[in-house]
């Protein structure tokens, strides 16, 4: 069990991720910061008094400043705006790398040792705000997105098929946007490859519901994005973390050479354990499949150069 894991920002994603890493009791405190006066200390108050009826002892500490994070092992950073209809998650970067600076030059300060995983948007963006900012090494700076994005991707293939989501098994390569990949050849079904299951029509629908699965919710929420599922997402990274599990999930990383990527944040399948992204897994793609990845880290790569002209050296 960690002392302690902070979640940066209280909004939807935070305060949820902040209940489901409260009601998992994976460390003895979960401290809660927001710019907004009185909301992580209001939401902190209630998931603590959630305690006695759904079973848990956490901790909840809520602040409008950043003491409160001292000696968190965990830092997870959701403040930042997130989109609305008819926004990528792109239009986000000026004023999301701003709230980033500041958010970081703050963890540097007063939690110089902990992992951070980065869930604000543009997310692959943001790692690297995050990466400057702390000046943390590489394996403890990483975002959270793919986690995500499979889920979509399996939520929607148990769906058509009528099956359990559990023995779905999926995962995305590249950047978190519209030119996410879908990694259909290593999709299985209780172990049962999915070109088996499914026509190609059907598949590609599939996948291209999973590109657009942000902006779908968003189409419906109107004021802001999903947050269930990313929560629930980033609980699963942590917990690898927390208990060592080792598990190999898709992470927004920094490459340093692999799949020809140098210097960048790219979702890839990494190994999760008690140092962060404990190895990064270069597997085999196909010509096509290289080729949807190299237009993702494009898209990444074109929104990481407009950075150089906003964060402070
Ligand atoms: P939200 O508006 O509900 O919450 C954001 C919170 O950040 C607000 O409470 C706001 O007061 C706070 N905030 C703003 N500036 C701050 C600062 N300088 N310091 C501390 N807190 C600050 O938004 P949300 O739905 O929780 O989404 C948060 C971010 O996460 C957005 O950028 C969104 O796009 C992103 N997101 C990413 C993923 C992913 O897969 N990586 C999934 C969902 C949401
Ligand atoms: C969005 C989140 C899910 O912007 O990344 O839709």
């Amino acid at each position: 069990m960690y002392y302690k894991i902070s979640v940066i920002g209280s909004g939807n994603v935070g305060a949820t991720l902040a209940q489901r890493l409260a009601e998992k009791e994976l460390s003895k405190y979960v401290a809660m910061v927001d710019i907004a006066e009185g909301i992580p200390q209001g939401k902190a108050l209630d998931i603590a008094e959630s305690g006695p009826v759904y079973g848990y002892d956490t901790q909840m500490l809520g602040s409008n400043t950043y003491e409160v994070i001292r000696d968190s092992e965990l830092v997870v950073i959701t403040a930042g705006m997130p989109r609305k209809p008819g926004m990528s998650r792109d239009d986000l970067l000026d004023a999301n790398t701003r709230i980033m600076t500041e958010v970081c030059q703050n963890i540097k300060k007063e939690a110089p040792n902990a992992t951070v995983i980065v869930v604000s948007n543009p997310l692959d963006a943001m790692c690297h705000v995050a990466l400057q900012v702390t000046g943390f090494p590489n394996n403890r700076v990483f975002g959270m997105a793919g986690v995500l994005d499979s889920a979509r991707f399996r939520t929607f293939i148990a769906e058509a098929l009528q099956v359990s989501v559990e023995q779905v098994q999926a995962f995305v390569l590249g950047g978190h946007g519209d030119s996410m990949v879908p990694m259909v050849r290593y999709t299985t079904v209780a172990g049962i490859p999915l070109a088996e299951l499914m026509d190609e029509e059907t598949i590609e629908r599939l996948v291209n519901r999973a590109r657009n699965g942000g902006a779908e919710i968003v189409q419906y929420l109107k004021t802001g994005s999903a947050f269930y599922a990313p929560s629930a997402s980033v609980v699963e990274m942590v917990e690898s973390i927390v208990k060592d599990k080792k598990k190999i999930l898709p992470c927004s990383v920094y490459l340093n050479g692999e799949y020809g990527v140098k210097g960048l944040y790219v979702g890839v399948p990494v190994k999760l354990g008690k140092n962060g992204i404990e190895q990064v897994l270069e597997i085999k793609l196909t010509e096509s499949e290289r080729n949807q990845l190299n237009v993702s880290i494009e898209d990444v790569r074109q929104n990481v150069e407009k950075l150089k002209t906003m964060v402070p050296a």
